[in-house]
């Protein structure tokens, strides 16, 4: 069932776990995410980033609906997120096609620039109903948050909650996007310091490249939610490539699209079994 963004956090939240949320690029993405919550017995969220809308020609709707139709039909709540949102004309599309969240993503501006820019399209969406995310790295950061290296300071962090209004913190913790290796150590101690300094749940983007252990003390230390994209997509592709390797005279995209839709739902059954069902140790 479609179910707002916001109160599958709350609820995570209050049970000392996380809610995952996971990349759709195709409709089998979505249909493989909400298999492997419905496996696992969890709340999930599909999320679609800017990046994949523009993968569909730049269209939101035909995702949206996709993505819709497979959380309706779901066992478990299913939220609909929109994902690094840099465009306004996206913003605006947030609502209209159903979901229940936005990340605004001005992470590569200066301070200040982030500052305004969130502040004033934080407002916009909830008077839209939407919860919002957004993300703060460092200072006049270059790379983006989630460049290896970059750390969010607690205080700094707190200033831009109470100056945004925004309903959740991406903070930059030592994870980094589409990595292809779990290699990546996360600042534990700092987690725990930005959950101290900061009212608002905490997100981890770049989980991919995460190792299991560390994901789990994040979750323990104050991290509510926890996105994972490449490695559905390493799930997907693995899939593919083993499956024509073995046949390679398949010309129906449903044999091979099959075995992509299976591991990754088992990837995400995984996850959610980590981080997100049952109750802390
Ligand atoms: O917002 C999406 C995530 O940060 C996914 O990152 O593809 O490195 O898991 P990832
Ligand atoms: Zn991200």
């Amino acid at each position: 069932m479609l179910t707002p963004t916001g109160e599958l956090v709350t609820a995570a939240r209050a049970r000392g776990r996380a809610v995952c949320a996971f990349n759709v690029i195709t409709v089998e993405h979505a249909e493989a995410i909400v298999s492997g919550a419905e496996a696992a017995g969890c709340p999930v969220i599909l999320q679609v980033s800017e990046n994949a809308v523009r993968f569909h020609h730049g269209r939101l709707a035909p995702i949206a609906a996709a993505a819709r139709a497979v959380a309706a039909a779901a066992h478990v709540p299913v939220a609909l997120h929109l994902d690094h949102v840099v465009s306004a004309e996206l913003l605006d599309q947030a609502a209209p096609n159903g979901f229940g969240s936005v990340m605004v993503d001005a992470s590569r501006l200066a301070y200040r620039e982030n500052v305004a820019a969130t502040a004033r399209a934080a407002a916009a969406c909830h008077a839209a109903g939407l919860w919002v995310e957004s993300e703060l790295g460092e200072v006049g950061g270059k790379d983006g948050a989630h460049a290896p290296g970059v750390r969010t300071d607690p205080a700094q962090a707190a200033a831009y909650v109470a100056a945004t209004g925004i309903d959740a913190l991406a903070v930059a913790v030592g994870s980094s996007h589409a990595m292809l290796d779990r290699t990546a150590r996360l600042d534990q101690d700092l987690i725990v310091r930005l959950r101290e300094a900061v009212a608002v749940p905490l997100v981890l983007h770049g989980s991919s490249g995460v190792p299991d252990d560390d994901l789990t003390a994040a979750v323990r230390g104050g991290m509510v939610k926890i996105n994972i994209g490449t490695a559905l997509n390493t799930a997907f592709t693995g899939a593919v490539r083993a499956t024509l390797d073995d046949r390679p005279e398949l010309v129906d995209p449903r044999r091979y699209l099959t075995s992509a839709r299976t591991a990754m739902a088992g990837t995400v059954t995984a996850a959610l079994r980590l981080l997100s069902a049952g109750v802390p140790d």
